[in-house]
């Protein structure tokens, strides 16, 4: 089956901080954009935010009031995914959890039109794997959105062994579009950005764990030590705590090598629901005017 050429229509799955960044890209770039979440407050808080941030663009002199009356025009909410029989596109970008991911898929099965391509958003679950479990291996590919995504200049590619060229030449025409510039990848756990990243927050939170450095002194010394713009434990707060973890659980068992193994402090950390700014709580508390450590 061929793939379509010419993408005019995106789904988006999944309206959290990822999805609502991918809908705001797409929509500024001039496509039609359905954006779903099995939470329909989730839809409207994601659309929220995207007006919020629209607006913040406009300010500063990025877009145009224009743009962005256009671009929130081109955003409608889809409450049910059976909304989805026109989109030529499919971006899953639910929770990183492959049962979650993969049911998603089968629920698209007979809603997509056969020559729609379906990509996934996923930090680190194979997209090989993913494919086979879809209706569509060869029209399956990993587009790796980067947090903020209206923000971030990067994406992914990840080809899946049954991807096919043109589906990956496709891709590479509607990532440019959306003025990004693209990294290939090889589908091995967690891609490049992850594989480089993740292990060293999770490093950062065994360097707290053995009591090597408080939380501020962690990310303050790599700050200013290391001029990362910002410290590992904020950055994890911002990434989502759960998504770190589950990135980390893929490293131990896509690689099973031990220098993967996710630091307890941060299983414990997820366990309690302190998942970073999301939650208001993580490894600071962003509950009063200023983040404040939590530990
Ligand atoms: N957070 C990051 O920095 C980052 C960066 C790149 C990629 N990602 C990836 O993007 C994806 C989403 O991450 P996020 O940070 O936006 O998470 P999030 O927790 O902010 O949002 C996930 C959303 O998925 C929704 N969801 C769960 N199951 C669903 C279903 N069956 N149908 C529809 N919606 C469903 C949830 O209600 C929630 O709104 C994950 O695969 C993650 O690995 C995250």
């Amino acid at each position: 089956m061929a793939v379509i050429e010419e993408i005019r229509t995106v789904g988006v799955i999944g309206a959290g901080q990822m999805g609502n960044g991918i809908a705001h890209v797409c929509a500024l770039a001039g496509y039609s954009v359905l954006l779903n979440d099995q939470d329909e407050s989730r839809i409207d808080a994601a659309l929220d935010t995207i007006q919020h941030n629209m607006s913040r663009q406009v300010t500063r002199g990025a877009i145009t009031h224009d743009d962005m009356m256009g671009a929130l025009k081109r955003i409608s909410k889809a409450t049910a995914l059976t909304q989805f029989e026109s989109v030529d596109l499919a971006i899953e970008s639910a929770t990183e959890k492959e049962d979650v991911k993969n049911q998603i898929f089968l629920t698209l099965r007979p809603i997509l039109r056969p020559d729609a391509m379906l990509a996934s958003n996923t930090s680190s679950i194979s997209i090989t794997r993913l494919a086979a479990r879809t209706d569509r291996p060869d029209r399956f590919i990993g587009v790796h959105f980067m947090n903020p995504v209206p923000v971030m200049k990067l994406v992914e590619l990840i080809r899946g062994l049954a991807t096919s060229q043109e589906t990956y030449d496709t891709s590479i025409r509607f990532v440019e579009s959306l003025g990004k510039t693209i990294a290939n990848a090889e589908d091995f756990p967690a891609f490049i950005v992850n594989r480089v990243l993740i292990p060293m927050i999770n490093e950062a939170v065994y360097t707290l764990y053995e009591g090597v450095g408080s939380v501020e002194a962690i990310d303050k010394a790599m700050r200013l030590g290391a001029n990362h713009p910002m410290g590992p434990l904020e950055l994890a707060d911002f990434i989502g705590l759960d998504t770190c973890l589950s990135i980390m659980q893929v490293l131990n068992e896509g690689l099973a090598d031990t220098k993967y193994r996710p630091c307890p402090l941060l299983v414990k950390y997820v366990e309690a629901g302190w998942l970073g700014r999301k939650t208001q709580r993580g490894f600071y508390d962003y509950r009063g005017e200023r983040p404040s450590p939590t530990r």
